[in-house]
This record gives structure tokens, sequence and C-alpha cells, in this order.
């Protein structure tokens, strides 16, 4: 029986704006799936859509749709990415299928039946993009969310807490006797840093929301549905059939490995391995946290038109040149800038000269020098030992390199090879012993070798760029199943075999002239982007006169400011509104010093059920403009007024 390995991508937030960004796990993904399975495992990959939550509700309604049809068809366009990079999973999970909603319901009730989950008051503050309610000493500037940046908002609820503090300690010891579950090993530190350690320490979390409706509800209170991470991580339970296909579930079930990016690591590294604690369910052996990829060292958003995406790219270059650039590029475990010069010069540089230069001349040296056919006459120098040499060790190299996801590290021992058999060319000089009727037997040994040496590269490439690779093979005339092993031996290649001369595989660029072709196809694709629905999300819902008139809001004279005693981001604030004194805690300490403030101007909201923050009492809330790049600045009026002055 074949050795099981089952691998995971993050289940996507369904979204009509996946970038390169997004692409990246999902690509790495499926090349750990073809490199497995040539070295003979019987590999399970999932991928999928986690589609509940309350921003999936509001984008419905404000489209007029129910969520469900909202989303089936975001989903379809995510399936068709997929397939366009021949991504080759084995189950697309939704969080919506039926089977994957009672597995959540039945997960919830066992964990609450045996005393992990219950029921409290929260408060904190939430992210409603990112679905993540933070503590407030996890806050950024003014109140902002630490993942995208955005304005949270303090939430009050009633909610079920899953004791995840009940196992600080299993976690701790689970990160101390396997080192190996978090990689790359510097994010443990991070994560034991952020959230077991300070003040805090590791705090028990809301599971259940009660202020919306779309998602899995809780089977004991219907007034409550599951928070989305319970719902989200058992995707990775169901898409192999937790609860229904006993069997394929124990013969899958512990994962190898999720891949995740950075931001989403903390669940994956301690959510998740609690919950299946709780559900004595054996843990993933690993969680493999990738990094970034930003645009010239900055996020990628589709506000700031800096999002490049995989269709253009597609378009122009093929799946290849993408996957190859993702996976040679970048460091797995670290961020990395993308570039589209950087791209075109990569692609100029090791598909179109290396390796490109190097099928094309050995297939059309063997198709005029020997009619096509490759033959070995075994009449060798020297140096083809170095050749054979380094032909049948590469292997070795992308194992070890794939042992730990290395992908950048495999590809370029890859192209060592590939550089060494264009130095061969250069070295054996086919051309000059063409000439030369005595030499033939030794001119059919050079192309037999170089025929050779990129049939192995076209066995090493076949996990990462499977598409090149089979353009290699047909044009090397090799037929039949590819083998992982065959790598290992050098001299397989049959006499006789014909070459096909074909296509030059990856064309040369100009770059200055490409950079603008691809500028205008992806700029034609944002812009249709942001024309769509979803960039409305920033504006708030249509309210009435009456509405706004709810609101009470003053100008008012700051008298005197405090540092919060036990909060690094607080004032606490007098103010003086006519004749009414007041106290505000405000998240302004950041922009502002105390001599900016006393004897100002700002206008406040007055009528704001008063909160504490960090155990002091606040009473209206200072109104200030932020913008996306992280400046802030109070309002005011532009003439003086009186304080105590409404604004209407
Ligand atoms: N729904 C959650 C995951 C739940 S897993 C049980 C989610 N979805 S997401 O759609 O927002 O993100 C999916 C993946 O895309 C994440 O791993 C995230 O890190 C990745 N990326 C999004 N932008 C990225 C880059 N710019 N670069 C690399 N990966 C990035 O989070």
């Amino acid at each position: 029986m074949s050795k099981k390995f089952y691998i995971t991508t993050p289940i996507y937030y369904p979204s009509d704006n996946l970038h390169i960004g997004h692409t990246y796990c999902t690509v790495a993904v499926d090349a750990v799936k073809r490199f497995k399975k040539m070295q003979g495992y019987d590999v399970f990959m999932t991928t999928g859509t986690d589609e509940h939550g309350q921003k999936i509700e509001e984008k419905a309604k404000e489209m007029g749709m129910e969520p469900k049809e909202y989303v089936d068809g975001i989903v379809e366009n995510i399936k068709k990415l997929w397939k366009m990079l021949d991504i080759d999973y084995d189950y697309f999970i939704r969080s919506t299928d039926k089977d994957h909603e009672k597995n959540v319901q039945n997960i919830f009730q066992k964990l609450y039946d045996k005393g992990d989950i219950y029921k409290d008051e929260y408060e904190g503050y939430y992210c409603t993009p990112c679905e993540s309610f933070w503590t407030e000493s996890q806050l950024g500037e003014g109140h902002t969310c630490p993942d995208c940046g955005r304005p949270t908002e303090l939430t009050h609820e009633e909610s079920y807490f899953f004791r995840l503090s009940k196992y600080k300690d299993k976690l701790l010891k689970l990160y101390e006797d396997h080192p190996e579950f978090i990689e790359p090993a510097f994010r443990k530190n991070e994560m034991v840093k952020n959230f077991f350690e300070g003040e805090e320490g590791l705090e028990d979390l809301s599971v259940s929301r009660s202020s919306f409706d779309w998602g899995v509800k809780v089977p004991f209170d219907e007034k409550h549905v599951v928070y989305v991470w319970i719902d989200a991580l058992s995707c990775y339970l169901t898409a192999i059939g937790f609860g229904k296909d006993e069997k394929q579930f124990n013969d899958f079930w512990p994962a190898n490995v999720h891949f995740v990016g950075k931001e989403i690591i903390r669940f994956h590294v301690i959510i998740w391995p609690a919950i299946l604690m709780a559900l004595d369910l054996p843990l993933p052996e690993k969680v493999f946290g990738h990094g970034w990829i930003l645009f010239d060292n900055d996020k990628m958003s589709k506000s700031k038109g800096n999002v490049i995406y995989p269709e253009p790219i597609i378009k122009l270059y093929g799946i290849d040149a993408l996957k190859y650039f993702l996976l040679r590029e970048f460091s797995f475990g670290s961020d990395g800038s993308f570039n589209i010069e950087k791209f075109m010069q990569r692609l100029n540089s090791d598909l179109a000269n290396d390796l490109g230069n190097l099928l094309s001349r050995t297939v059309s040296m063997i198709s005029k020098y020997n009619d096509g056919v490759i033959e070995d006459k075994n009449v060798c120098e020297d140096f083809d030992e170095d050749l054979k040499d380094i032909s049948v060790s590469v292997i070795d190299e992308v194992e070890k390199a794939m042992e730990h996801y290395q992908f950048s590290n495999a590809l370029e021992a890859i192209w060592k090879l590939i550089r060494r058999s264009n130095k061969y060319v250069d070295e054996s000089e086919p051309w000059v012993l063409a000439k030369d009727d005595d030499k033939k037997d030794r001119l059919n040994t050079v192309l037999y070798n170089l025929a050779e040496s990129l049939r192995i590269v076209s066995v090493l490439i076949y996990p990462f760029i499977k598409e090149t690779s089979l353009k290699l093979r047909e044009q090397l005339g090799l037929s039949g199943e590819i083998n992982w092993e065959d790598a290992r031996t050098f001299g397989l290649i049959e006499d006789g075999t014909k070459v096909k001369k074909g296509e030059v595989i990856f064309p040369r660029l100009d770059i200055e002239k490409e950079i603008e072709r691809f500028n205008e196809e992806n700029e034609a694709l944002l812009k249709s982007r942001l024309g769509n629905k979803e960039e409305k999300d920033d504006l708030k819902e249509e309210i009435t006169i009456d509405d706004f008139e709810k609101l009470d809001i003053r100008v008012a004279e700051v008298l005197d400011v405090d540092n919060h005693p036990k909060a690094d981001k607080l004032f606490i604030l007098k103010i003086k509104v006519g004749d009414i004194e007041r106290q505000i805690v405000s998240g302004i300490k950041d922009y502002y010093s105390k001599e900016d403030l006393v004897g100002k101007k700002v206008l406040v909201l007055m009528n704001l059920k008063p909160i504490k923050l960090r155990g002091v009492e606040s009473n209206g809330m200072i109104l200030a403009a932020s913008d996306d790049e992280g400046k802030l600045t109070i309002t005011s009026t532009l003439e003086d007024i009186k304080s105590g002055s409404k604004i209407s």
C-alpha cells in the first residue's frame, strides 16, 4: 500500500479579486502534490472557499441577492482560475456544503458537551473585512486592524467562547517537542511572544456571533452562528471525508502539511491544534507559513492600483512563466517583492536563454547532423564525466530542498544542470565535430549526452512546470510515463529515438515593449474590477436625514490631556462642550502630543454610549479622519466658533 500524504491550501474568502499573491500558495501546494506523487505517495490535495460571515452577508444584501447565490458565481470564477493554472486539487471544499455544515455543528456540540465551549459576553474590536476580533492591545494605531490597517469597531455581544486558555501548556509543549510543527522556525517565536506572553496571555476565543445570520447555526442556540475559524479550519477535515467516509479520513488524517500565509499562521498553530486536541484528533505534522508577495515592497491592493493579476501573465507568457517565477524568485518563508521587469528578466535569462536555448540547440543539431536520430556512440572525453555526474546528482539536491519546501533552491539546482549543459555545448563544439567525418561518432555521443541531460531536466521540472516538461519530452521524442527515479540514471534514452523539432518554448522578450503590453492588459483588468460591485464596500449603507439627526455632534474645547495608565496608545482628554465637561478616551497618542491638543477646538460625537477603555470610562468620541497610508488628523471647524455649537 502506498504512503499517504495530505496537503492543503488555505480556504479562500470568495473574491473576484484574486491576485498573484493568492495564487502563490496554491501553485506551491500543487507543486508539492506533483512532487510527492512522483515520489510514490498517494497524495490528497484540498483547496476551497470560506463562505460564511458578515462581510458576505452585507455584500449579498447590497447586490440584492441571497448570500449563497452571491458566492456561487464567485466560486465558479475561482475554480476557473485554478483550472486555468492547471491546479490538480482532489477536493474543492465549500464551507457552505451541507456535509460540512453538519460537521461544524457536530464539532461545536462536542466541544460544548465537553465543557470546552461556554457562554459569556464579548467585548472586542472587530475588523469586518478580516472577520477578526482583536483585543485593544493588539490593535494598530488609531484602533486599526493589525492585519489590514482598516478601522475596527468596538463590539459587545453575547458569545460562546472556546476555552483556548486551557490548552496553553499543551500548545507550548507541542512547539517544544515538535520544533518541526511550525515552519519557518522563526515564526514560532513570533507566535509565542505575541499570543502567549504579555499582559493578557492566551485568552479564550469567541466562537459565535449573534449580530448576523450568514453562518452555521449553533445547534443548541439558533440565535448564534458559529464564528468563522471553527467553521473554516474544519474544512480541512470535511474535505477528506470526516463524518462521512471514515476510511478515507483515517487514511489521510492527520494532514502532513497546511500551507498558509503568514497572517493566518496564528489561527493554524494555536486555535487549530487546540480544537483538534479538544476533539481528541491527531494534530497535523506541520504548518508552513509563507511570506507575502508585495508589489515594489508595498502591499498589493486594488484601491492603490498596484495589483498584479495572474490572468494577463498567463495570457501573454503562459502558466509556466508565472509558476516558475513565483517558485524560483521568492524564498518560500519570506516576503518578496514582485516587479514586472524582474519577472521579464528572469523569463529571458532562465527560461528563454538557459532552458529554451538548450532545447532548441540540441534538437536542431540532432536534426541537422544526424537526421533527427539520437544515438549514443560512446566516444567519450574526460569532461563528459562532469556533465554526467551533475546530471544524476541534481535529484538529491531537489529532494533535499523539497524536504523544507524550498522551491527556489530546488529549481536553482536544476538550473545548475541546464547551465552546465549549455557550457558542455561550448566545450564540445558539435559544429566543429560536424565538419570532420571521422568525428561523427563523437558528435553523436555529444548530442546524446545533451539529449540525456535534457531528459533528466524534463523529469525534475515536472512537478513545478509540467507543461514545459511535456514540451521538452515531445521535442526529444520521448513517450511513456515520467518516472522520478529515472533522473538518477544517465543513459536511458534508447538509441534510434527521433527528435521532433518544435516551436521555441520561451521566446526572448523585448522587455521595454513587453512591460507596456503587460501593463495595458493588467490595468484593463484592474479597471474592470474596480468598476464592479466589490469596490463599493467602503461606502456604508445609505441613511436618512432622520438617522443623521440622531447624532449629536458638537464643537468641544480640549481642557486637559493625560496618559492612560494602562495603554500606550490612549490619551484621556477632558473636554468642555458649552457648560458640560466630559472625559473621553481616544487612541490618538501616536499622532498628537498633549501640547498639540490643549486649548484646541475639536468635533465630538456626544451621544455615543459610554464605554470603558482598558478600565477608564470614555464618554463620547473625538472625530478624526484617517487614510489607508496610516495618516490620522483630528477634525475641527474652518473658522473659530464657540464650544457647544452643534454640527448639522
Ligand atoms: N479564509 C481565510 C483562510 C482560512 S483557512 C482555514 C483567508 N482567506 S484569504 O482569501 O484572505 O487568504 C487566502 C490566502 O491568500 C492566505 O494564506 C493569505 O496569506 C494569502 N495571500 C493573500 N495575499 C497575499 C499576498 N500578497 N502574498 C502571498 N499570499 C497572500 O485568509
